[in-house]
């Protein structure tokens, strides 16, 4: 089921015509393998999650071919220019604002007005971000809580029958994944070591802390997910769960046929289709919370979601939503 591609011209071609359908690859970068889909395609995207059979939507790194490729898509300040200059391609991620006209997939970054992304180094890579002409969401190619694969054969171990195709460059060079740099507030923040090391990123822009982000720290206490490394976005709009109806002030987040009576209403998937919800979720959030606050709502009632499959995930993401505030 899950072609087994060389990364020759032909198999790059045909990677980057599975990419482009939506469909899901795995390729080597010089990390580990990457399971790749289309970034600006939520549908593909939220494929990833169920493939990996992640319970959670964590936010995923956006690989681009050039750096201008992915400064159109986040800001760009002097100290990621330089990041980026010193070490890409290579195995820096860059952690920096969205632009307002960014056009991946909310769900690729986990609803967060942040993104994170890189240029891999590798051959295979990027000859293959080029013929896809697209952004490549992709997290590291194997099953939620498996270690990360740094050959075809461990990504067909866990993902065989699951994946349109991998695409087989040999063994990746560096082994560990890359390192993660936060750089969307007033200091930089290391969020995970890798494979650029903390000495070598100073040396370009001065002390780096090790951590979670003031800010970021902050946000995941009011929302109440200790653990979590990043913050998710949370709707200013109070978010309750389970509704079975509506009260006359509220907004709905529908799943399947609406509940009657709210004063707007979005819906997940009509046909009660997880992956449809999954792919709208983030979006939906935000232009409910929006539009709710606008219109003067109280607040935002969503339908149940089921717990299978991609649903666990949705349902996760929903109660962090929910969770009680401090303010
Ligand atoms: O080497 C790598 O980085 C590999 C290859 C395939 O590129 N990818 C990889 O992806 O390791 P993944 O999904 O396994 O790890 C991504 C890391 C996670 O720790 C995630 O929390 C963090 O990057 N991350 C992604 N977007 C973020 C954001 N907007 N803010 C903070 N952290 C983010
Ligand atoms: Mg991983």
């Amino acid at each position: 089921m899950t072609e087994r591609l060389t990364d020759d011209a032909a198999g790059i071609a045909r990677a980057a015509d599975l990419l482009r359908h939506g469909q899901l690859v795995a390729f080597a970068t010089e990390t580990v393998y990457g399971l790749g889909a289309d970034a600006t395609d939520g549908a593909a995207v939220a494929a990833i999650f169920t493939a990996k059979g992640r319970p959670h939507f964590n936010p995923l790194i956006c690989h681009y071919p050039h750096a201008p490729a992915a400064f159109a898509h986040v800001e760009g300040p002097a100290l990621a220019r330089a990041l980026a200059d010193a070490f890409w391609p290579g195995p820096l991620t860059l952690v920096l604002p969205r632009r307002v006209t960014c056009p991946i997939s909310l769900l690729a970054g986990a609803g967060l007005d942040s993104l994170a992304v890189r240029v891999p180094a590798h051959p295979a890579s990027l000859a293959l971000l080029h013929a896809v002409g697209r952004p490549v969401a992709a997290p590291s190619a194997n099953r939620s809580g498996q270690v990360s694969p740094t050959t075809a054969a461990h990504v067909l171990a866990g993902l065989d029958g699951r994946i349109a195709a991998v695409l087989d460059s040999g063994p990746c060079p560096v082994g560990v994944e890359s390192t993660v740099l936060d750089l969307t507030g007033d200091a930089p923040f290391l969020l995970r070591p890798g494979g650029i090391t903390r000495e070598a990123i100073e040396t370009v822009i001065g002390p780096v802390r090790r951590g979670i982000p003031p800010a970021a720290a902050e946000a995941s206490r009011t929302l109440r997910s200790p653990g979590l490394l990043v913050s998710h976005y949370a709707p200013d709009l109070p978010v309750r769960l389970q509704a079975t109806s509506v009260a006359a002030r509220e907004a709905l987040l529908a799943f399947g046929p609406p509940l009657p009576g709210a004063a707007t209403m979005l819906q997940l998937s009509a046909s009660g289709d997880l992956r449809e919800a999954a792919a709208n979720l983030f979006a939906a959030l935000r232009e409910l919370d929006a539009e709710g606050q606008a219109l003067g709502l109280t607040g935002i009632a969503v339908m149940p979601v089921p717990t299978h499959g991609l649903g666990l995930a949705i349902n996760d993401r929903l109660q962090r939503a929910a969770a009680p505030r401090d303010n």
